[in-house]
This record gives structure tokens, C-alpha cells and sequence, in this order.
């Protein structure tokens, strides 16, 4: 068979050949027809409105395929493996270029990266109050006000049973899915701030 000049499985060429070339042929022929249209004649045929789809679809996925060879693939980071102070914690939102845009977290004075994460941590994400924090305590106390979370350390020992049950199921989840980076180092100014 014909072979295109780019990358398309034998089976997907296949299909397009017959399509395209011998079952569409009497469509297409109508479709010049003088007497009708040929937007009325599509209208009138669901078979020749769905081969000009699944045409445009290919014509499509074959451009998109195109462009994508000419894009270099993204550089893979390598895991981010760093103790943090609090202060070193801000700059990982999504926002900073600095830092490769990347998300962190803090949980039980442990930080993980959740870049991977974004559509929830990133900028726009619902739980973007969390991303360059230790957000222990909105996760105790499922909230998502960053008014929750004090500047300096949070000793966490007003938590009742249930609290802490709650932040230790988030820590389960959140340790489970997202790479560790380090511990966070609190400075004799998070002391002084502490507030709860
Ligand atoms: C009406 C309230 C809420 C609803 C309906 C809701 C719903 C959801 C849903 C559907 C997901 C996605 C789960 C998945 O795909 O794995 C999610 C993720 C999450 N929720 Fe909520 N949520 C609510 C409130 C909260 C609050 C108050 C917190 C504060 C602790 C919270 C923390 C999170 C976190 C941290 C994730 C992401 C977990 C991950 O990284 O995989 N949610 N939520």
C-alpha cells in the first residue's frame, strides 16, 4: 500500500485509504452534483457528514503529530532533595521562575513537592492557600483559609483527637503520592512568631 511519508500505524492508514478513496468515492461524486448543493447533499447524508469528520480528524492528528516531531520534549528536573526554612518554603508556589516554577508543601514539618499536583496547588488551583506553606493545620482542620496558618511555627498542640486524626490520614495521602524533599528548619524568629 501507499505508505504516507510520516508516522501513522498500518492499521490507521488502512482505514483512511478505504475511506477516503473507495467508499467515499460515490459520496463524493454526488456531492458536486449540480442539482443539489453540496451542503445540502452532506446534510441529507449522515455517511458522507461522517467521512468528511473522520477526514478532518486525521488531516488533524497527522498536523498535530507534525508539529509535536518539531518541539523538543520538556527537560525532566531532577528531584528536589533540600531542608527549607520557612522563608526558602515561599518561593515554591508555581510562580517563581527561580525555582523551575515548581510546588511544595509543607505537612508534619515535612516538605514534598507537588508540582505534579498543580491543577490542585498550582496558582489557580482550589488549594493554592497550601503551596509554599506548612499547612498542617488546615489539613487538621480542613480548612482552606490561609489565615489558618501562623508565620511562624505552629506547635499544633491545641489539635483535638480528631484533628490530629484528620492531618495524619492527609499526611498518609500526601506522602504517598508526592516525592519528599526535606524537613522544614525552623529559625529562633518562627519561635518567636509562633501564635498558636
Ligand atoms: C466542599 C468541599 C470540598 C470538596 C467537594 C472537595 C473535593 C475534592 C476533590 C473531588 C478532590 C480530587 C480528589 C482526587 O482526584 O484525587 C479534592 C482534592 C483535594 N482536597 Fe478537597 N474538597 C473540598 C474541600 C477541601 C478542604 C476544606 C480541604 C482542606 C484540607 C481539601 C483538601 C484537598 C486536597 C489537599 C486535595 C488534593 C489531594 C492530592 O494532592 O491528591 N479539600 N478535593
Amino acid at each position: 500500500m501507499t505508505k504516507f511519508p510520516i508516522f501513522l500505524s498500518d492499521s490507521v492508514q488502512s482505514i483512511f485509504f478505504k475511506l477516503v478513496f473507495s467508499q467515499s468515492a460515490n459520496n463524493i461524486k454526488s456531492h458536486f452534483r449540480m442539482d443539489k448543493t453540496w451542503m445540502q447533499e452532506l446534510k441529507e447524508s449522515p455517511t458522507s457528514m461522517f467521512l468528511l469528520s473522520l477526514s478532518a480528524y486525521l488531516v488533524y492528528k497527522i498536523g498535530c503529530d507534525l508539529l509535536r516531531k518539531d518541539e523538543p520534549p520538556p527537560k525532566p528536573l531532577e528531584p528536589l532533595k533540600q531542608d527549607m526554612t520557612l522563608n526558602e518554603l515561599k518561593k515554591y508556589t508555581g510562580l517563581d521562575a527561580s525555582v523551575d516554577k515548581r510546588i511544595c508543601l509543607g505537612i508534619k514539618d515535612e516538605i514534598f513537592e507537588v508540582t505534579r499536583g498543580k491543577n490542585f496547588y498550582g496558582p489557580d488551583g482550589p488549594y493554592s492557600c497550601f503551596a509554599g506553606r506548612e499547612a498542617s493545620r488546615c489539613f487538621a482542620t480542613f480548612s482552606k483559609d490561609e489565615d489558618d496558618i501562623p508565620e511562624g511555627r505552629d506547635d499544633l498542640t491545641d489539635l483535638n483527637a480528631d484533628q490530629k486524626s484528620s492531618l495524619n490520614d492527609w499526611y498518609e495521602n500526601i506522602s504517598s503520592k508526592y516525592p519528599k524533599v526535606g524537613k522544614i528548619i525552623y529559625t529562633p524568629e518562627d519561635e518567636i512568631k509562633k501564635t498558636k
